[in-house]
């Protein structure tokens, strides 16, 4: 067997994988998240080292790898003796704007694109560092290693201080074209490069437990979900519908978009890359309408159900908490437009559905589309929410025998190096087995790609309006 480990922002996920893929144990401990001021979000790294220990308790008896996966961006920072020096930062914290303004400017929008892959976002690590500096500046004064959060797991569990190039890609540190730190963004933003984890390919093995257990270097959440569904060459797309949205496409080349709408980044495939863009709110607006609606979701899709396409003229733009993909505007809103009174909570729930599939549309297409999709996470969970996501995407979305998001890569990841399989490719065809799918609807395709347009129409008009 092969154990993947998720180190989430809620809670550290660790199953258990036999060689046919089949999850033989699944376990879940959570942790806490504080908000010590508004925008700001932190964890303890040794919260998410005593939960591991405690979800691996009894489970690595014939285990052959272990691989792990976790919250990407989150800045760990060490002291000389390896303790952590503050509370890690994580990615979903907003403090960094103004120095995410700095990183662009001091090392040019442009050319931090093409080493990087990326734009300087508030949730990557490289603006928590310089934050740091010029706010806490004895706690950076201590700084002698900085970790993303599944390195600092596993720190504790083998001793090693790496990373791998799929996580090391979100830290706008990486040369993501070299697979290397970059040593001139390093310089150029006065970073120590022996502060720095060794860079490794995904698969490979970064160290062992005490037990003699192969820990793989494993990959961030994004690229562990991707190849958790089989998206390990260029192919069908992965589309993940949890809190976020998050249309996933493996590279056969580097490839950054000049304007950044959306991450390139390393794959956990050795020698590949993936894009992706990411929209912040997609099952998590549904979640927000439910919230303040009431009802089961269930019912409030059945209510959906029966607004027909594009419910008569009312839009949703689901901003609610800013948005990356396409705009990188963490100051976006949400909206509901074209209300009248006939208007129910299902016709307002079939706007939120239709709404959020308009944003994976935008990802979709700045990734360059795709012929068919893979399809992950809580919102995958609805039949007509499936149907019309297909609908607005226009093509067939496949779900998957097995589920479990970023855990599955990880221990995909984790068998490798303990050679349960020979490589990545092998691991995805023995393990990931699709078992249905949902076809777009025909009749809707025209009404939802006036939607579209509607949809595309309304951001920089309510922008300009503000
Ligand atoms: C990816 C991202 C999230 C975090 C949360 O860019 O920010 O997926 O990794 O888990």
């Amino acid at each position: 067997t092969a154990i993947g480990i998720d180190v989430g922002t809620s809670a550290v996920k660790v199953i258990a994988v036999a060689e046919d893929g089949e999850v033989l144990e699944r376990r879940e401990v959570s942790y806490p998240l504080s908000t010590p001021k508004p925008g700001w979000s932190e964890q303890n790294p040794d919260d998410w080292w005593a939960a591991t220990e405690q979800a691996l308790d009894g489970l690595t008896e014939g285990v052959a790898g272990i691989g792990l996966s976790g919250q990407m961006h989150g800045l760990v920072t060490l002291d000389a003796s390896d303790r952590p020096i503050r509370p890690a930062i994580l990615w979903n914290d907003q403090r960094t704007g103004a120095e995410c303004a700095e990183i662009e400017q001091r090392v040019g929008f442009d050319r931090l694109v093409e080493l990087t892959g990326n734009r300087a976002l508030t949730g990557f690590t490289a603006p928590k560092l310089l934050w740091l500096r010029k706010h806490e500046p004895d706690a950076y004064a201590r700084i002698a290693h900085i970790m993303l959060p599944k390195d600092y797991v596993r720190l504790k569990l083998t001793g090693e201080r790496a990373i791998d190039v799929a996580d090391a890609s979100g830290t706008l540190l990486l040369d993501v074209a070299q697979r290397r730190w970059s040593d001139e963004v390093l310089q150029t933003l006065e970073i120590d490069p022996a502060w720095l984890p060794t860079v490794l390919e995904s698969p490979e093995v970064s160290g062992r437990t005490a037990g003699g257990i192969a820990v793989a270097a494993g990959a961030g959440d994004q690229a562990a979900g991707g190849l958790g569904v089989g998206v390990d060459r260029p192919g069908p797309l992965s589309v993940a519908m949890g809190t976020s949205g998050v249309v996933f496409a493996a590279l056969p080349e580097y490839r950054a978009d000049a304007q950044a709408r959306v991450h390139a980044f390393c794959h956990a495939v050795p020698g590949a890359w993936h894009q992706m863009g990411v929209m912040l709110s997609a099952a998590g607006s549904l979640a927000w309408l439910r919230g303040v609606v009431g009802g089961e979701f269930s019912q409030l899709t059945e209510e959906a159900a029966a607004w027909g396409p594009g419910a008569d003229g009312l839009t949703f733009l689901p901003y609610l908490t800013g948005e990356r993909t396409p705009h990188a505007d963490p100051d976006a809103r949400g909206a509901f437009t074209g209300l009248e009174i006939r208007h129910n909570r299902g016709a307002l729930t079939r706007a939120v559905l239709e709404g959020v599939a308009c944003g994976l549309r935008d990802s979709f297409d700045l990734v360059g589309g795709g012929e068919r999709g893979r399809v992950s996470g809580g919102g995958a969970r609805s039949e007509l929410w499936l149907q019309i996501v297909a609908s607005v995407l226009e093509i067939p979305l496949e779900r998957l025998a097995v589920e479990e998001g970023a855990a599955y890569g990880a221990a995909l990841l984790g068998g490798v190096a303990g050679g349960l399989w020979g490589d990545v490719h092998e691991a995805v065809a023995a393990c990931v087995h699709t078992h249905s799918e949902v076809e777009p609807v025909a009749e809707w395709i025209e009404p939802y790609r006036e939607l579209k347009a509607r949809y595309t129409a309304l951001y920089p008009a309510l922008t300009r309006a503000n």
